[in-house]
């Protein structure tokens, strides 16, 4: 079974005609896309905000209306996937590579739902090395910043080259020291000049939508 699709997918019965959805970025969510076009096929309204040029085309493709987020008074519910889930909700992302206007657009978002497969949900974060999203300039420097405090950083390379993000920035993949407080890393690392924003997002799901070990759907609510 394809637990992407299937969580993908019923995320989907969560959004409601004339909600302005958020929708994330990565394969998860691309079946989430995929449905809310079938459904925009047979006349279901809603508006789109992209967190990704890839997700933007992958929308467009999908016949779903886009709006930019500044012509937007409010996002009903963003849909995203995730690299770890831990049992507080807490998430690891930026993967795919677009964390920045992912966690813009969830925390515009009145209600966000991540779409995990169960291989994402862990006890604690950290297998995954976080994303850290950094400017070229003074490259170095930042990730100097960054292992002092106790992180062992990596710069992103495709083919050699480095990374870019869709805002014109590089990713910095950080291995964290088994122990430390994902609170506090939050907010020193974005207190790093060079730093953007990092994969970190300390209670901003509202709802989990994973997969069992009987293969069914699990829906958790944060209260
Ligand atoms: C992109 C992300 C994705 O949500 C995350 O990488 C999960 O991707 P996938 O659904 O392909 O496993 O954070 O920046």
């Amino acid at each position: 079974m394809n637990e992407k699709k299937l969580v993908g997918e019923t995320a989907v019965d969560y959004v409601k005609e004339g909600m302005v959805l958020g929708l994330g970025t990565g394969s998860t969510v691309s079946y989430t896309i995929a449905k809310l076009g079938r459904l925009v096929q047979q006349g279901f309204s809603i508006k789109g905000v992209p967190s990704s040029v890839k997700t933007e085309k992958l929308a467009l493709e999908a016949g779903i209306p886009l709006a930019p987020l500044d012509q937007i008074e409010q996002i009903d519910l963003a849909i995203d996937g995730a690299d770890e889930v831990d049992l507080n909700f807490n998430l690891i992302k930026g993967g795919g590579g677009a964390l920045l206007r992912e966690k813009i657009i969830a925390k515009a978002a009145k209600s966000f739902i991540v779409v995990a497969d169960s291989r994402k949900i862990v006890k604690k974060l950290g297998t995954f090395p976080l994303p850290v999203e950094v400017v070229p300039f003074g490259l170095r420097m930042t990730i100097k910043g960054i292992q002092d405090l106790g992180l062992s950083p990596e710069i992103r390379q495709i083919k050699g080259a480095l990374y870019k993000t869709d805002n014109g920035n590089n990713i910095v993949d950080c291995k964290l020291p088994e122990k430390i407080n994902l609170e506090h890393l939050e907010q020193n690392l974005n207190s790093i000049p060079g730093v953007v924003d990092n994969g970190l997002f300390i209670g901003m799901a509202d709802t989990v939508m994973t997969v069992n070990n009987e293969k069914h759907i699990v829906v958790n609510v944060r209260k």
